[in-house]
């Protein structure tokens, strides 16, 4: 999996491109490897098509459709899905998650943009799910911050991981979900699953 897209991952570092931990990419590429019913995914937040691409090299009849704000970001996953040969299965869609109004049915949804919509951006999809969906949430500990706010001096970041900790409570109390959490993995991710 790392091996076929190092250069990627390296290039986009560089640029300080924040890219979901190696830890949290291969705890989402292995659930999807062992739950061979998820298919079709959503991801939003596209970046340059690194966690696409990951996930969508799992198996080929995994299909993705990837949302993404930025146009740059969005051309450069073009451009990458286009040289890795997975411009058929990967789909890159130039539009603020929220605004993108589809039919298709997802398997999985991965949430990887603008922390401070995770809510909505659940809300807006849930119309895309069937029981057994599983959103899955990425950055939900940032860097340790939103559970010690003492780690921050920055006025954004704590208003930032003030809304994740919102977030969380929100999910955690939310009985549409059945959730599992991952706190001390990769940067804090949770899987939750709409319940039947
Ligand atoms: C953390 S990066 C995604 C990283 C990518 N999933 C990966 O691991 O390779 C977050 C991305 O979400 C995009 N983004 C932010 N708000 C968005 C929105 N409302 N709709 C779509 N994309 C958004 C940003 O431009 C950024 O490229």
């Amino acid at each position: 999996m790392k091996d076929l897209m190092p250069k990627i991952t390296g290039e986009t570092r560089e640029e300080h491109i924040p890219l979901m931990f190696d830890e949290g990419m291969s705890i989402l590429v292995n659930y999807i490897d062992e739950h061979k019913e998820i298919n079709r995914i959503l991801e939003i937040g596209t970046a340059v098509g690194w966690s696409a691409m990951c996930m969508a090299n799992v198996r080929d009849s995994i299909r993705i459709d990837t949302v993404e704000i930025d146009l740059d970001m969005a051309e450069a996953a073009v451009h990458n899905i286009r040289e890795n040969g997975m411009q058929d299965r990967i789909r890159v869609h130039h539009i603020d998650a929220l605004w993108y109004d589809t039919a298709t049915v997802y398997d999985l949804i991965f949430v990887d943009a603008a922390k401070a919509q995770y809510e909505n951006y659940t809300e807006h999809f849930l119309k895309n799910t069937h029981p057994g969906t599983v959103f899955v949430y990425d950055n939900l500990s940032f860097h340790g911050i939103v559970d010690d706010p003492a780690l921050s001096d920055n006025r954004s970041t704590i208003q930032l991981t003030r809304k994740i900790r919102e977030f969380r409570t929100w999910l955690s109390e939310d009985e549409r979900f059945e959730t599992e959490w991952m706190m001390d993995k990769g940067d804090g991710i949770a899987f939750a699953k709409v319940k039947g």
